[in-house]
């Protein structure tokens, strides 16, 4: 079984899709980290973030290890994961993110992980997993969600905002709900709240 949880940035995919992955007993992954990984790897290497050719020969060594309480990111030996959510790598991410060279690459992945999994992200139930038999997408204002990540980080709700609104635009492409999914409103839920209906529809 898979279970499949997109949604706008910063809409609680990860908590929710830990929450419901825990609850069933099963492992999550999010796709953005592995976005993320490569974005901030062609930092790191001084690629430009708009050339695959540059981007794709560091990527041997990336491994996503989908851990119930969190996923992480390795490069070879080294753990990626604290490192992915600085301003930068959200900054440069949705450049990475429309290359179709880098798509292919972070599909092959998931695809590669054994099933039963909940997997969150843009395009879990229109692309990757479009077979797979529940999906949900999650949805919140921009003010609601910036308030969300403002407790995250450390810059003010309005900067945060803006910078959500533009990454939204830009991913626009891949962000459609799938026709068969079930939007969830998150504003007025608790993190519990948004994981128990999910819970409630998959029974
Ligand atoms: O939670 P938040 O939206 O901040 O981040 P994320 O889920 O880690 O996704 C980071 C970025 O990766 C997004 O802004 C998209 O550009 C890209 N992404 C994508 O294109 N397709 C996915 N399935 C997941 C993420």
């Amino acid at each position: 079984m898979i279970v499949t949880i997109d949604g706008v940035a910063a809409s609680g995919k990860s908590s929710v899709s830990s929450g419901v992955a825990q609850a069933l007993g099963v492992p999550y992954v999010s796709s953005g980290l592995l976005y993320r990984a490569v974005t901030l790897l062609g930092l790191e290497a001084g690629a430009d973030l708009a050339q695959p050719g540059a981007l794709l020969p560091l990527l041997s060594g990336v491994r996503l290890e989908p851990l119930a309480s969190g996923n992480r990111v390795w490069n070879a030996v080294h753990d990626l994961t604290a490192d992915l959510h600085s301003t930068r790598v959200d900054t440069g991410v949705s450049v990475v993110a429309a290359l179709p060279e880098i798509r292919e690459w972070v599909d092959a992945q998931l695809r590669a992980l054994p099933a039963p999994l909940v997997a969150e992200g843009r395009d879990m139930g229109t692309n990757v997993f479009p077979h797979a038999p529940h999906k949900f997408y999650l949805t919140a204002s921009p003010r609601v969600r910036a308030e969300r990540r403002a407790r995250e980080r450390p810059e003010d709700i309005p900067a945060i905002e803006a910078a959500l609104t533009e990454r939204d635009r830009q991913d626009t492409t891949q962000s459609a709900p799938a026709p068969d999914a079930r939007i969830i409103d998150t504003g007025p839920l608790t993190l519990q709240g948004v994981i128990d209906t999910i819970l409630e529809h998959l029974r």
